[in-house]
């Protein structure tokens, strides 16, 4: 269906083509040439703006041939880099019906209400207290910072005054506390809401990378005999580079005591509570007054799917509302029942983060635990820690290999090493390692520096990697490695 001349919108058969090319894309086969083949693909894709439209099929089949062959593989069973992966089926699913059927979130209508439903499913699946209200985002940054924004409102609330009517009072310094390990988008979240990078201070982690309580409560207190005020306490549940927890009960202690707001990014490494081995790091975190989650790190959500979890929802609505507008509150009144699903508008979403339009995020978590339930979650997260375990044990069995942090969740910290090269050359050796294993294409780790050492830092949370896929990292990494070595002894005795 269409008018001459304008967009088709309907027959989504159409799209059965594109879905045996996203299936075969799904299998990886062959090399990653979409780097190598970027001047060809841009040369097709890169024409001027066009005049009159090509139609759908052209459409259709410039995506099979030269989009999706050419798209991004962070959904391969070699890939371990960042913190990312692509969505297993049924987020693809919900993904593509709720684009289609459920484009919008508000309203009276089935995506609507998944919206709360599944975000009640996660509190369930983390123990969250009831009364929680979270809010999806579009990720991890943007949870951070939703979560921040209620912790300024309730901090600035205390020295009565509204800062989302009055902005800032001027008179005041604040200051929000994290380890020095915190992700950096929690020092772009205080820029953004006024506090300024600056004030979030990296409070030092002991040798495992965890915040140190002593050092917090004596930063805390000389800040304080400067003027500035702990507006919050960031605890890290799972950091980007190693994985460490930070002690969050220590840190509840230490808000409570401070009267100061505990904020836990768990944007990475919440879904670790449910693995019971290690369950006990999280003591503390249905205490904590905000928490943010990415359910598109580790539960593989299609990516733009995250989540603030905050205690007093009210906060969030103080910090978040609209102005009542006469074109939206004011175009719908007073309805006593729904008899169109444009009569009232749901499960209110738009009045506790930034978006008023956003698409329909819940039906993904939902699809995801629908399909696979709590256990099958849990299953996957503890398969990935196993991972990480394993390939420590395979990194201390080799005489090549160092581990270069304890493994808490599913990230593995190590290098290649040899006894004639010194810290900047191994940096550079395992810097040539990781780029010959992208090449390669097989094996995808990203890497991170700790304390000066450049380390090869697999981190598991892609559905689709498999037992083999860790050993023949491992097995890679050595080989490759002593390749390399050889040419750095050339370069050294020239
Ligand atoms: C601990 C932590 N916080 C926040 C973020 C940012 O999340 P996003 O990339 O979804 O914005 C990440 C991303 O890796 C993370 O690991």
């Amino acid at each position: 269906m269409s008018y001459p001349d304008d967009a088709a919108f309907g027959d989504l058969s159409a799209l059965k083509s594109l879905l045996e090319e996203l299936d075969r894309f799904n299998q990886f086969d062959g090399p990653d040439q979409a780097g190598r083949r970027q001047a060809a693909w841009k040369e097709q894709l890169g024409i001027p703006l066009p005049a009159t439209g090509a139609g759908l099929g052209t459409v259709l089949d410039e995506l099979n041939e030269w989009i999706v062959p050419n798209g991004l593989r962070n959904g391969h069973p070699g890939f371990s880099g960042w913190v990312t992966t692509s969505p297993t089926t049924s987020g693809t699913a919900a993904v593509l019906a709720s684009t289609v059927a459920g484009s919008q979130r508000v309203w009276v209508h089935a995506f609507n209400y998944l919206e709360h439903l599944s975000l009640e499913w996660l509190k369930q699946l983390f123990g969250f207290p009831d009364q929680w209200h979270g809010t999806y985002t579009t990720g991890g940054s943007s949870a951070n910072l939703i979560a921040l924004g209620a912790a300024r409102q309730w901090a600035v609330e205390q020295q009565g005054v509204d800062p989302s009517m009055t902005g800032l009072p001027q008179d005041l310094k604040w200051r929000i506390y994290a380890s020095s390990e915190v992700h950096h988008v929690v020092n772009r979240a205080a820029a953004v809401l006024g506090i300024g990078r600056r004030n979030v201070i990296g409070v030092p982690v002991n040798s495992v990378g965890e915040l140190d309580p002593a050092a917090l409560r004596a930063r805390i207190q000389a800040d304080r005999n400067e003027g500035f005020l702990p507006m919050a306490i960031v605890a890290t549940a799972g950091t980007v580079n190693t994985g460490a927890i930070d002690p969050i009960r220590e840190l509840r202690t230490i808000a409570t005591e401070e009267n100061t707001w505990l904020h836990v990014d768990g944007a990475y490494g919440m879904f670790g509570i449910l693995d019971d081995r290690i369950r006990d790091r999280y003591d503390g975190v249905a205490e904590a007054d905000s928490v943010a989650l990415d359910p598109h790190k580790w539960l593989a959500a299609p990516v733009g799917n995250g989540v603030a979890m905050v205690r007093d929802r009210g906060l969030l609505g103080r910090t978040f509302t609209l102005e009542p507008a006469a074109y939206l509150e004011g175009s719908i009144g007073e309805q006593s029942e729904v008899e169109s699903p444009f009569d009232a508008f749901g499960e209110i979403l738009h009045e506790y983060n930034l978006d008023q339009s956003a698409p329909s995020r819940g039906v993904q978590v939902w699809a995801i635990l629908r399909e696979i339930g709590r256990d099958g979650i849990t299953r996957r997260i503890k398969r990935h820690n196993d991972f990480a375990r394993h390939l420590s044990q395979l990194v201390e069995q080799s005489g090549h290999l160092e581990q270069l942090a304890p493994v808490v969740l599913s990230i593995c910290c190590f290098r290649f090493t040899h006894p004639d090269l010194n810290d900047g050359q191994l940096n550079e050796l395992n810097r040539q390692l990781v780029a010959r294993l992208r090449a390669e294409g097989d094996l995808v780790p990203s890497t991170t520096v700790l304390n000066g050492k450049l380390a090869i830092r697999p981190c598991y949370i892609n559905p689709r990697v498999r037992q083999s896929d860790v050993e023949l990292l491992a097995r890679r990494s050595e080989e490759i490695g002593a390749e390399l070595v050889s040419s750095f002894r050339d370069s050294l005795a020239d």
